[in-house]
């Protein structure tokens, strides 16, 4: 009498670290992690963002420094955002050549050329002295088609500063559309377009606004997407591939992995998320109390992020994961 196959034990395959490496579905390489650096005009020093231990507000001489460490580090690009000496309210600084953020993009060029991949933020938040992402209507709402105007020709100015891609994170009607557009008609086809199509108004944005010293009072609800919704992301999603986008993003991260999921599964452009300021947060909050294993909740974050479909991973802990990653 045959005794048969015996008990099915799925541990086998767990038994011994080479064995789990081996059969491994999932696996983080630096070259899909993404770097956000924040740059501040006129700064002198280098200065820390209290509510992210670890992620400093630099100054022109210390982004390169951190460009070029995370250019070592194998990073995939580094994601620049700006802050401006002077806000106003239709967020000039946004466009001008010789602003913070055009600025950083040269330097950041000029000392790593295009051994990662340089991308901008695009949008008008940190340089509006009211916060929001767009210009105001008379009456104080946020103008879209107002808004695109702008979008289009910061575009254009990051695009000529040597940005390799753009992320209009705005969340405004038809931007992907605008900015391929005047990208194309400035003679940019190549300027890719990275675009945050699903992104949410989150609470996991707190930490953020610190390192851009932002000015917004209220919220983001009239444009951001609504956290209870799903089948709008991929409404936007399918706007924002129909209108040019290069690769869409999801974001937050952590939260919304049913998304990452959901839209790495509709859409054949590569999808990307990002782990924002409040997941880097909460993980170096709950390290620095001893209540959690710091290096090894890292890594779980951001193989989770991974194994729900993103290819491309924004994060803070880049160049410090990327490091790890190489060094195994
Ligand atoms: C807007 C922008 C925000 C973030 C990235 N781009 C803030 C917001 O939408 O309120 C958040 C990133 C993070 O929290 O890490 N330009």
């Amino acid at each position: 009498m045959s005794r048969g196959p015996g008990l099915v034990r799925p541990r086998r395959l767990r038994s011994s670290a080479p064995v789990r490496r081996l059969v491994a579905e999932t696996r983080l390489h630096p070259a899909e992690l993404v770097l956000p650096l924040f740059v501040v005009e006129g700064a002198e020093q280098v200065r820390p963002i209290g509510s992210m231990p670890g992620v400093v507000q630099h100054t022109r001489d210390s982004l390169r420094a951190a460009a070029l460490e995370a250019a070592r580090a194998g990073v995939g690009g580094v994601m620049l955002f700006g802050v401006p000496a002077r806000k106003d309210e239709t967020g000039s600084g946004a466009c001008d050549p010789e602003g913070v953020l055009s600025v950083a993009v040269r330097d950041v060029v000029a000392e790593v050329g295009h051994d990662l991949v340089v991308m901008a933020d695009l949008c008008l938040d940190e340089f509006t002295d009211h916060g929001h992402c767009g210009v105001l209507d008379a009456a104080g709402r946020v103008d879209n088609d107002a808004t695109l105007a702008h979008y289009a020709r910061m575009a254009v100015v990051l695009a000529e500063a040597g940005a390799a891609m753009v992320g209009p994170s705005g969340m405004m009607d038809g931007q992907v559309r605008a900015v391929r557009t005047a990208l194309d008609d400035a003679g940019h086809h190549d300027v890719a377009v990275l675009a945050y199509a699903a992104k949410y108004a989150s609470a996991f944005y707190g930490p953020f606004r610190e390192a851009v010293d932002s000015s917004l009072t209220g919220d983001r609800a009239t444009y951001q997407q609504d956290p209870a919704n799903g089948e709008e992301a991929l409404r936007e999603v399918a706007l924002d591939v129909a209108e040019g986008a290069d690769l869409v993003m999801v974001k937050p991260a952590t939260a919304y992995l049913d998304l990452v999921r959901r839209v790495s599964e509709t859409v054949s452009v590569p999808v990307a998320a990002y782990q924002v300021s409040g997941e880097y947060a909460m993980i170096e909050a709950a390290a620095a109390n001893g209540w959690i294993d710091r290096d090894r909740a890292i890594l779980e974050s951001l193989t989770c992020i991974r194994r729900a479909g993103a290819g491309v991973i924004l994060t803070y802990w880049a160049g410090e994961v990327a490091r790890w990653l190489r060094a195994v």
